[in-house]
């Protein structure tokens, strides 16, 4: 590539490769760098085998996730040798920007290192790439949030979407990488995400769900200079006419505030569902984890929606075998879960992360993390087989994404993102309509279109 390619009006076709690992957030990445390539002819294909560009979307949360990027580049480099050695790899996201340099140690094949704050800038990582025939790092954090370089969302992007208001984390738990893979908390202004999902609903998009690393904390700027909280923006984008669903997801206890609160019951477009990671039910784990709450106050949030939603259902993240973790401290997490009642919740066992407060801890013993882990997870289970089972028998509204796995079945999503899957010849893509929910299987549920109360 060079600077006569990318004045072309139809610049050469190219095929675009990517692989994402990690959160939701990687995800809505990984198609805004689709977005950045396209205007330089590189469009998306589903497998790595004669691409001309791989980006690899990396995960650092955990060991097991930077494990499996290596083993995975170690696949990508044999098919680049095979293809003579054309193809290139890029490796984006939180990886690339914690270990950048090991990364181009040990696969020295890589030609393009980008950080989650820098990837607006791959078009010149690439011409830079392609001219030094050397690898490029670019792990930088711009003074200038990147949305500010970013081309409007091209593609349609589904009957239920996800868009990133904010990103990056100031909070600095003892045992997360976050603060510094993402960098500081910063906020869209509010003006840029209406427009966005003004776009989205006109594209056929009818469920935004708005994504940040701490969503809650979002205090984006309006025109006018003053900051919107996350109630506010919600109001707003509630009243784009064919919008249906809101919701928001990462939230921290401590930004939950009673304003935020109360748009579960004032705001008719919002779910009465929250993603809300406790991580541990003690006290004395929860300040070694640097989590500014206590489980009393998680006790209270969830107290609080429920009394002005009562069909709120919750989900949450739990770490277990944190360095300091006792018996009595796990006990505690069981004793919250079990009080507190999940529709679904991730568990994990702590992971060290190089350069975080908490790897340089005495550690619990594998053994017993694995036996705590065990039995929380057999907990959860339960409760979320007792929430899917709760669901047979009442009527609920689904908005419909598309056809079903069987010929003459259409499938959708139930206010709780359970999915749900119905016989009808009539539910379209994009439209809700009230479903009794007949049958609860593990991950779906299924039920039949209720003919008499369609909302669509
Ligand atoms: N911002 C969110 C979550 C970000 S990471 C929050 O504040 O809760 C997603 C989840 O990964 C966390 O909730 C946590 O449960 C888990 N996690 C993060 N670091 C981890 C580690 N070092 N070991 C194990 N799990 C971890
Ligand atoms: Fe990580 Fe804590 Fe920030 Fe969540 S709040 S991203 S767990 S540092
Ligand atoms: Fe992983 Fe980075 Fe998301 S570490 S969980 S991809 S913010």
């Amino acid at each position: 590539m060079n600077a006569t390619d990318r004045q072309n009006t139809n610049p050469p076709a190219r095929k675009l490769h990517i692989v994402t690992y990690g959160c939701q957030m990687n995800v809505y990445d990984s198609a805004r760098m689709a977005d950045v390539l396209a205007p330089l002819g590189y469009a998306p294909v589903a497998t790595p085998e004669g691409a001309d560009m791989v980006i690899m979307n990396t995960c650092h949360i955990r060991e097991r996730a930077a494990d499996k990027m290596f083993s995975a580049l170690g696949r990508l480099r044999d098919i680049k040798q095979a293809d003579g050695g054309g193809m290139m790899i890029a490796v984006a996201g939180c990886v690339a920007q914690a270990e950048g340099d090991m990364i181009l140690k040990r696969a020295p094949y890589v030609d393009i290192v980008v950080g989650p704050q820098a990837y607006h800038r791959l078009p010149e990582l690439i011409a830079q790439a392609h001219r030094s025939r050397k690898a490029v790092l670019d792990t930088e954090f711009p003074v200038e949030p990147k949305f500010d370089f970013l081309p409007d969302v091209a593609a349609p992007q589904g009957v239920i979407a996800n868009l990133t208001v904010q990103e990056g984390c100031d909070k600095f738990c003892s045992f997360c990488v976050v603060p510094y893979t993402r960098g500081a908390e910063a906020s869209r202004p509010a003006a840029s995400i209406i427009a966005e999902a003004t776009r989205m609903v006109a594209q056929g998009t009818r469920e935004i769900a708005l994504l940040g690393q701490n969503v809650n904390a979002y205090h984006g700027e309006r025109p006018d200079g003053r900051a919107w909280t996350l109630a506010r923006l919600l109001a707003a984008l509630a009243e784009i006419p064919d919008l249906r669903r809101l919701r928001y997801t990462t939230s921290h206890p401590s930004d939950m505030t009673e304003e935020l609160v109360l748009a579960h019951r004032d705001n008719a477009k919002l779910m009465p569902f929250l993603h809300l990671p406790v991580q541990s039910g003690a006290d004395k784990i929860l300040a070694a984890m640097n989590r500014k709450h206590k489980a009393d106050d998680f006790r209270r949030i969830v107290a609080r929606l429920r009394d002005v939603r009562p069909d709120m259902a919750f989900t949450s993240d739990f770490i277990i075998g944190h360095p300091g973790e006792s018996d009595a401290d796990f006990a505690a997490t069981m004793a919250l879960v079990r009080e507190t009642g999940f529709a679904l919740a991730y568990s994990f066992n702590y992971s060290p992360r190089p350069g975080t407060p908490a790897a340089a801890l005495p550690q619990v013993e594998a053994r017993v993390k694995d036996a705590r882990l065990y039995e929380l997870q057999a907990e959860l289970r339960r409760q979320q087989d007792a929430f899917n089972a709760a669901s047979v028998g009442l009527t609920m509204p689904v908005l419909f994404t598309g056809p079903g796995r069987h010929p003459g079945q259409m499938a959708g999503r139930s206010p709780y993102a359970q999915p749900v899957v119905v016989s009808s010849a009539t539910a379209l893509p994009g439209e809700e309509h009230r479903v009794k929910i007949t049958q609860a299987n593990p991950n779906s549920l299924l039920g039949c279109l209720d003919k008499e109360q369609i909302a669509a």
